[in-house]
């Protein structure tokens, strides 16, 4: 078993109790593991003391898309231990794919349209319920592609009241500044971005390159801090 900072949560949490620790994904702020209980497999988002409002953020969204939008299931949300237990969704994150200079462009592509659509099955449950309410963390590591090729996003902590384009010029910068940064690979990637999501919404997204070189500052700015 590894050890990590989650022994104290696994030992106290009962029915935790016999679980085991597989890996650790990478994380910003809080400790995500892939956790195996009883011959299963379960991932394991643990939020750092201060932030309860992702918490309840996250759980709610889980909870309100869960049969529109393809997202892992939420399995619990634990109040007390401020963790959530989310059904494992096994597969590679869209960020490594995207960035693999061994995958051809047109699997690439592939990818990129199914993440358009996710984000049009997102930002359209909230559009029909006349709820302005957007992703909010919009970029290529909270997507996993699974083996069957589906899309799957996760991450729903910083989701708020805001613009659909936001979240699009938002993905458009995490194409364009991920490593390999700027290549004509990625800036085509990001117009099929672009394109895909405006042919489902059959419009055109004002001002959308405007807003994607504000987000490319922006990430380059966050990123240097
Ligand atoms: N249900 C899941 N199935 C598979 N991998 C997951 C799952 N949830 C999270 N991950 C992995 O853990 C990483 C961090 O989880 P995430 O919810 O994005 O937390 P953070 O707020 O730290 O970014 C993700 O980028 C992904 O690689
Ligand atoms: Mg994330």
């Amino acid at each position: 078993m590894i050890m990590t900072s989650l022994s104290p949560l696994l030992s106290e949490v009962k029915h935790l109790q016999n679980s085991s620790v597989v890996k650790i994904f990478k994380s910003k702020k809080h400790t995500v593991a892939l956790i195996k209980k009883e011959e299963k497999f379960f991932v394991l988002k643990w939020y750092e003391p201060g932030f309860q409002n992702s918490f309840f953020q996250e759980s709610k969204i889980l909870h309100e898309i869960k049969r529109q939008v393809l997202i892992p299931k939420l399995i619990e949300s634990n109040r007390e231990h401020q963790f959530l237990l989310l059904e494992y969704i096994p597969g590679k994150n869209v960020c490594d794919q995207i960035n693999n200079q061994n995958i051809e462009t047109k699997e690439k592509t592939r990818i990129i349209q199914q993440v358009a659509h996710w984000f049009y099955q997102f930002h359209s449950y909230y559009q029909q319920k006349s709820i302005s309410l957007i992703h909010g963390d919009a970029h290529l590591r909270n997507f996993i592609i699974t083996t069957n090729q589906t899309v799957y996003g996760l991450d729903f902590e910083e989701s708020k009241p805001g613009k659909v384009s936001e979240d699009v010029a938002n993905l458009c910068a995490s194409i364009l500044t991920t490593n390999p940064s700027f290549t004509k690979e990625k800036k085509q990637l990001q117009h099929q971005f672009i394109e895909t999501y405006e042919q489902i919404i059959h419009q055109q997204i004002k001002n959308i390159d405007s807003l994607v070189k504000k987000a490319v500052k922006k990430t380059i700015q966050r990123r240097k801090k």
